[in-house]
């Protein structure tokens, strides 16, 4: 699709790579292109704070430098690197994606988005996301910020197909990196989720929402709905699981020091038989330990 037929706010590329010039933050994973340590900053960001990832990616890639070092390594020794990050289920695929860079791709990362998507846990987020990030590739980012973003500049809740059709128009040519990092960091500081600071914002006089009416954002393509409390959830039993597990194997008996009032040897069986599917845990005669 060309610009003239997405009617793209093109009015808002100038004022924000301007925004930039002084506002775009400074974070270790900008200061690199290498692809490997480009995707282990996506996968660590999906989901958990800047603020942590910050020192769990160097240390990260201290031990696993490369894609071969770290599908030479075992899967535990991901699982256990992981730990305090959440979602462990990501160390997993980040393991078998090292796994198949090394032995499919000779250790190098593929560089076009359709090779990274091909490689597991990497969808069409993360793959962009490289392709940008360290390939400075001209494709457009939608994360939640980005996907917030394009809802209001065009007051509406987009498809997934249309926001990221306008995501991919807008990239000026030649500043993948540069436009996407921008729009991750001025929608983080400016058109936040909640009390977007619309007064001060430069695109106010080309955004069709101005914090006017229902926000178009809600619904729409890329916009996190806001993950359900942790507290009590299947996800934190499992999170307990996996945390005794890095301390060492278990009786699987054991397992019900995590249970919850509720929970019954069904329900705690299939929790532990989601953390074995997920490639999180393995079960030998009646002992439970992290996958080797
Ligand atoms: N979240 C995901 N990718 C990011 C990046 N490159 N910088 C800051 N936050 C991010």
């Amino acid at each position: 699709m060309s610009r003239a037929e997405l009617e793209i706010p093109t009015g808002v590329i100038d004022p924000l790579l301007s925004w930039s010039r002084t506002e775009l933050r400074h974070l270790p994973w900008r200061e690199t292109r290498d692809p490997w340590k480009v995707l282990v900053s996506e996968i660590m960001l999906q989901q958990t704070q800047v603020a942590r990832v910050l020192d769990r990616w160097p240390r990260f890639l201290e031990r696993f430098p490369t894609a071969t070092d770290c599908a030479n390594g075992a899967a535990s020794d991901v699982i256990e690197l992981w730990a305090g990050l959440g979602y462990n289920r990501r160390a997993v695929n980040l393991w078998r994606a090292a796994v198949q860079i090394r032995d499919e791709h000779q250790g190098q990362l593929p560089t076009t988005v359709e090779g990274l998507r091909a490689l597991p846990g990497i969808g069409p987020y993360t793959a962009r996301a490289v392709a940008a990030f360290a390939y400075e590739q001209d494709v457009g980012v939608v994360d939640t910020n980005v996907g917030r973003l394009l809802a209001r500049w065009t007051g509406e809740t987009l498809a997934p197909k249309p926001a990221q059709a306008l995501a991919d128009a807008l990239v000026p040519s030649g500043q993948g990196w540069r436009w996407n990092q921008t729009l991750f960091d001025f929608a983080v500081a400016v058109c936040t989720k909640k009390q977007p600071a619309c007064a001060a914002c430069p695109l106010r006089t080309a955004c069709a929402w101005a914090g006017v009416g229902d926000d178009p954002a809600a619904g729409s393509a890329g916009v996190s709905t806001g993950q359900s409390p942790f507290e009590g959830s299947d996800r934190q039993v499992r999170g307990r699981i996996t945390d005794a597990l890095r301390q060492g194997p278990m009786e699987l008996a054991d397992v019900e020091r995590f249970a919850r009032p509720d929970d019954t040897p069904a329900s705690l069986r299939q929790i532990v038989t989601g953390l074995i599917d997920d490639g999180l845990a393995e079960l030998q005669d009646s002992t439970l330990r992290l996958p080797s």
